[in-house]
Parts: structure tokens; sequence; C-alpha cells
């Protein structure tokens, strides 16, 4: 039998959809979850979607013996490694659970994936690691200054892999630096289901045009952009995921060390968002315009260059098929796994 792909974080958002593309292509899978933002729901929607279940050990990256066990129990040859907290407003809020949770768990994992003698790791970090840089393409290059603790427990997860990888030439390791994921499997059984009020522009479209929410706030119309509204690069989930999929595939084959930008290139302002969500579902979406978020930045969006000549990566969805699969997802899950 192959070897286990551990997926920390495998039922949430991106996980649970990474889950699926590795089970559909025979890779026998491993959930590590405490199922502190995700549902147990999802493993039945991705063995009726994938006719498999995969194996589910429900505990927390900071619990070492837990780890420890797991890595006894299962024949692991890679981790890909999603369990976090992301809410940028709550790590303003409450940093110590923030770094404990995000940089304390991950030396954790790591530690115990060193004593198991597991060195390839692939690591969900983010395009919040470049800050405020005073332009909008971001490429590797671009310099790391988060600006607030969830962005900085990411560069610390970063600069923690890379220390490690120059101390021990057996670690593989690659960091995907996502943009703005939105959409959800093509079978409108798994999606994203943020707990209280969506921090994120799509969820809160999905809300309202559900009829949860009133209406949208659009933060800021005097942004320097060709509308004033914020753009962003929004990336399809189901993309994101076979980026995965295609960083394994090169630590598999022997690569070593790799940071990659994960995002289309296209930026889309607010408005146009909210424009191509009511085309692909029929609904109106009211919105009104509100002050700027603090925090925000007018626009980035990745230079997707190296995704494409290191990985051979590129994505496939267009904004319609984001819109299209966000609110399929929403209209057969108005209250999401409950
Ligand atoms: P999510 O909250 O849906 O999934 C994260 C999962 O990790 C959840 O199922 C949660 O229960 C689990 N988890 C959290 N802490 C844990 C711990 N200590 N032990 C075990 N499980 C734990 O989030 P997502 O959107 O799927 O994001 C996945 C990863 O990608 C996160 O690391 C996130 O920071 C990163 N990321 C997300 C975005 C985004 O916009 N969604 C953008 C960039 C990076
Ligand atoms: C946010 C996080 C960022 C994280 C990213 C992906 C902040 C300040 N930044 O970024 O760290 O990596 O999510 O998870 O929280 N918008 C509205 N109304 C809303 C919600 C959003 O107008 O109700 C606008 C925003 O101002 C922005 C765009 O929509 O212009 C996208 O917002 P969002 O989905 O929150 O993503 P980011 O701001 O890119």
């Amino acid at each position: 039998m192959k070897p286990f792909i551990l997926v920390t974080g495998g039922t949430g958002y991106i996980g649970s959809h990474t889950v699926i593309q590795l089970q559909q292509k025979e890779y026998p899978v491993v959930i590590l979850d405490n199922l502190s933002n995700s549902s147990p729901v999802v493993l039945d929607r991705i063995a009726s979607i994938t006719g498999n279940r995969p194996a589910f050990v429900e505990g927390d990256i900071r619990d070492r013996d837990l780890v420890r066990q797991l890595f006894r129990d299962y024949a692991v040859s890679d981790v890909i490694h999603f369990a976090g907290l992301k809410a940028v407003g709550e790590g303003e809020a409450e940093p110590l659970r923030y770094y404990d949770n995000n940089v304390s768990g991950s030396l954790a994992l790591f530690q115990e994936m060193e004593a198991a003698g597991v060195f390839s790791i692939i690591f969900s970090s983010s395009a919040t690691v470049y800050g405020n840089p005073g332009y909008s393409r971001f490429t590797e290059e671009t310099p790391l200054n988060p600006v607030n603790v969830y962005g900085d427990t990411k560069k610390m997860v970063e600069d923690i892999l890379r220390a490690a990888k120059r101390a021990q030439p057996v670690w593989q390791v690659a960091l995907l630096r996502y943009f703005n994921p939105v959409g959800a499997h093509v079978s409108g059984m798994i999606g994203e289901d943020p707990a209280g009020i969506p921090n994120n522009l799509m969820p809160f479209i999905t809300q309202v045009a559900v009829g949860k929410r009133e209406k949208l706030s659009v933060f800021g119309n005097d942004w320097p952009t060709p509308d004033g509204t914020g753009r962003r690069d929004y990336i399809h989930v189901e993309d994101l995921a076979s980026a995965h999929l295609a960083a394994l595939n090169k630590l598999q084959g022997g690569e070593s060390f790799l940071t990659v930008n994960v995002g289309t290139g296209r930026p889309y302002s607010v408005l146009e968002m909210v424009a191509a969500f009511e085309k692909a579902s029929g609904k109106t979406i009211p919105y009104q315009f509100a002050a700027r978020r603090a925090g925000d930045i007018a626009e980035c969006y990745a230079d997707p260059a190296l995704a494409k000549t290191l990985l051979g990566w590129q994505a496939q969805h267009d904004v319609n098929r984001m819109c299209a699969d966000s609110w399929r997802w929403q209209k057969n899950n108005p209250v999401g796994y409950e």
C-alpha cells in the first residue's frame, strides 16, 4: 500500500477540497483536525464524493502524544499542513492564542515529524506575509513584512522551515502563499462555512444572496482603483487544491525547497465580484458603501509566473465559475454543515 499523506486541518475549507483531489489520485489520506473551525460532516461528504472515507484522527497538532501515536499508526510520507487559525481581527484581539496555535502548533508538528523521520512538508502560507509593500503585483521576491499577528504567525512558520532546511538538508519544504480562495466543489456538497459573521467578501455575498444577511457593506469607494473599490486576486479553491498536488508531485520527485505564490494574476474589484456573482446566481446583491476597513490595502495580486515554471501549475477556473460554485454550495447548504 502507498504511504499516507497526513493532512492537518483536512476537514477545513481548503483542506477538504485538497483531500478529495488526493483521494481521486489514489493517495491514502489521514486527516488530523481538532474541529475547532470545521464539522465532522465534511468526512461524510468527502466519502460520498470520492467513494472513500479518509482516515480521521480528531485532535490538536499541539498534542505531541497524539501526533506521535499518529505517526506510529500510519506510515506517512508527506504532510500537508493546513491547520491554523486565520481570522485577522481575532489575531489582533487574541495574539497569544494565535501564536500558540499557529506557531507553537507548527513547531510541535515539525518536531514530531523529525522524530518519526518524516521530512516532507507543504505549508499553507498567505499573501498576507507581504504586508503593504506599496505596489500591487507581488512576486516571491517581494519583501516579507506582515502587518498583523496572523500574517506574522505565517512568516514565523516560514522562517522556522527555512532554518530547519538550512540545518538539515533532508527536509523537503513547499511554502505556498495563497491569495484569496473562493468557490466550492462543483458538487455543491463541500464549501466554505464560516462561523458567525463572515470576515471575507465572498461568503458575505453568498449569505446576502441566501437571505441570511440584509446587504453587503463595501469597505471604501475611494481607493485608487478604477472603480474606487478594493481589488484582489480571487482563486478557485479547486485550483488552489490542485496546486498542492503539483507541489506534492515535485517534492516526491526530489525537489527540496520551493516558495510559490498561488493566485491567478488577475485582480477583481469588489463591485466586479458583486456583478459577477449576480450574473452567476440570478440574485440581486444589495450593497452600501461604508468606511475603509482598518488594515486593508487598495489592491494586491500574484505574479503567478513561478508557479507555472516550477510546478507546471496554472489556475483554470474563471470568476464566473468561482461565483457559480460558491452559490451552488450556499444555496444547497443555507446553514452550512449544520
Ligand atoms: P479553515 O479554518 O477552514 O481550516 C483550518 C482547519 O484547521 C479547521 O478545520 C480547524 O478546525 C483546524 N485547526 C485549527 N487549529 C488546529 C489545531 N491546533 N490542531 C488541529 N486542527 C486545527 O481554514 P482554511 O481557509 O481552509 O485555511 C487553511 C489554511 O490556509 C490555514 O492555515 C490558513 O491560515 C491558510 N490560508 C487561508 C486563506 C483563506 O483565505 N482561506 C488564505 C491564505 C492562507
Ligand atoms: C483578508 C485578510 C488577509 C487574508 C485574506 C484571505 C484582512 C485585513 N485581511 O484579506 O490577511 O489573507 O483575507 O483570507 O482581514 N470587502 C468588503 N466587504 C466585506 C468584506 C470584504 O468590501 O464585507 C472587501 C475588502 O475591503 C477587500 C475585498 O473585499 O477589498 C476582499 O476582502 P477579504 O475577502 O476580506 O480579503 P482580503 O482583504 O484580501
